[in-house]
């Protein structure tokens, strides 16, 4: 989860977010050439005393500077395209989640167990309540079993929300009359955070996702115990 001067990207929890931090570094490297090179010949007109004799026409270099960052883009295209596919592929999933964005909380269904379905609201942050995470703890918990493929269902029924869990890099908008669908494979244990990222309402804050993410033994023993 993201704490206090957390300034890059969260750690993954997942092999797509992996692919997603890659790309990003990828990427940064690129634009931090770019800025170089840019920022070298900026420096260099405060040096330049505006006089060319030859100064008429320059075919070459332009055939250069257009070359170039021709190339350049390219190197940043197809790793995204890449990555795009890689992000819209489904693989066998073994379990379907459904999320249904609300003003102002989520509320999720287990369709392939009995239709299991709760709501999940943010809870309480006080003097008396301090284990909890401020702003991102809810009441009823997201349970799902790690090392596995997991299809999302993502819709609204008011406005338009988004379901957003940085760790996972999973990021789709809930529109009302509307299904989307992704998918999510979690390689660890633990609780992860997220937050409605559309701008939904006066709380639009406060409708926090917690995913707590356990193995898929401990996950058959809550589903056949739930009441
Ligand atoms: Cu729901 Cu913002």
């Amino acid at each position: 989860m993201a704490t206090w001067s957390n300034f890059n990207l969260q750690n993954s929890a997942s092999p797509l977010m992996e692919q997603i931090i890659f790309f990003h570094d990828h990427t940064l490297i690129i634009l931090i050439m770019i800025t170089i090179l840019v920022g070298y010949l900026m420096i260099n007109l405060f040096f330049n005393k505006y006089i060319n004799r030859f100064l008429l026409e320059g075919q070459m270099i332009e055939l250069i500077w257009t070359i170039i960052p021709t190339i350049t883009l390219i190197f940043i295209a197809l790793p995204s395209l890449r990555l795009l596919y890689l992000l819209d592929e489904l693989n066998n999933p073994l379990i379907t989640l459904k999320s249904i964005g609300h003003q102002w909380y989520w509320s999720y269904e287990y369709s392939d167990f009995n239709n299991v379905e709760f709501d999940s609201y943010m809870i309480n942050y006080n003097n008396s309540n301090i284990n909890n995470f401020r702003l991102l703890d809810v009441d009823n918990r997201i349970i799902l079993p790690m090392n596995n493929q997991i299809r999302i269902m993502v819709t609204a029924t008011d406005v338009i929300h988004s379901w957003t869990i940085p760790s996972l890099g999973v990021k789709i908008d809930a529109n009302p009359g509307r299904l989307n669908q992704t998918n999510l494979f979690i390689n660890r244990p633990g609780i992860f955070f997220g937050q409605c990222s559309e701008i939904c309402g006066a709380n639009h804050s406060f409708m926090p996702i917690m995913i707590e993410s356990i193995s898929i033994k401990n996950f058959i023993n809550w589903i056949n115990n739930y009441s």
